[in-house]
């Protein structure tokens, strides 16, 4: 499985900040957006690409363009909508398809509760956004579901992945592609990411 961990500067300094103890929901939820447009540049960098003619300002000139159906861009909720922002801005035509998946926070394993998909997923590019892949419940599941309904070139982005999960994710789909900010340590016994940061969901949207 491919399993990208992008050691960017930017990337890498712009968590290092989202890790402090007290950080604001505002300051959370702006880096976990720039995190995200970073992300998407390097995971896009396969698309496919024509040339074509067009009218230029000193006549006619070829350009690049991207190729096929547009992508969808596959944010979890509720945590994944702090990225989506971020992933729009570089590709602002996208498609969106929400899911809602929790995790039972006694078995850890996924409930999904919500499911609106683009249509023509069979010729899309599905773009997974979530800030963490933990035990992979999550993401195992939300993959099951695109396939169902036809997607054939999965990508995920992530803030933080546990190497847990990244094991389970390469077992059950291991034609998929991640590409995460930060390879952390381990989970804990209640299923957190260390060092991780926190419970993402709680930041972004400042609750709890
Ligand atoms: C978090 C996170 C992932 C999931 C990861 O969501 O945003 O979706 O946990 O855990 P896993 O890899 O062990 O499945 P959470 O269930 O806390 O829901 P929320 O986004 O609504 O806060
Ligand atoms: N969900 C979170 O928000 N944080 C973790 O560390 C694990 C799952």
């Amino acid at each position: 499985m491919k399993i990208v961990e992008v050691r960017h500067p930017l990337i890498q300094h712009k968590l290092g900040l989202m890790r402090r103890a007290g950080i604001s929901t505002k300051e959370f939820r702006e880096l976990a957006s720039e995190v995200a447009a970073l992300l998407t540049y390097e995971a896009t960098a396969d698309m496919e690409t024509e040339c074509k003619m067009i009218d230029g300002w000193a006549g006619p000139v070829e350009v690049t363009h991207i190729k096929g159906k547009k992508v969808t861009i596959v944010p979890i909720l509720r945590a994944g909508l702090g990225m989506l922002s971020g992933v729009l801005e570089m590709i602002p035509a996208a498609k969106v398809s929400v899911v809602g998946l929790q995790r039972d926070e006694e078995t850890l394993e996924p409930v999904t509760y919500y499911e609106k998909l683009s249509g023509g997923m069979d010729e899309r590019t599905a773009i997974i956004v979530d800030p963490m892949l933990a035990t992979a419940g999550t993401l195992v599941a939300t993959v099951d579901m695109l396939k169902a309904a036809g997607a054939k070139k999965i990508k995920g982005l992530f803030l933080v992945a546990a190497p847990e999960g990244l094991k389970r994710i390469e077992a059950a789909h291991p034609d998929i592609e991640i590409y995460v900010a930060s390879i952390d340590d381990h989970l804990n016994e209640l299923g957190y990411i260390l060092p991780g940061l926190g419970d993402a969901g709680d930041k972004i949207f400042g609750t709890k």
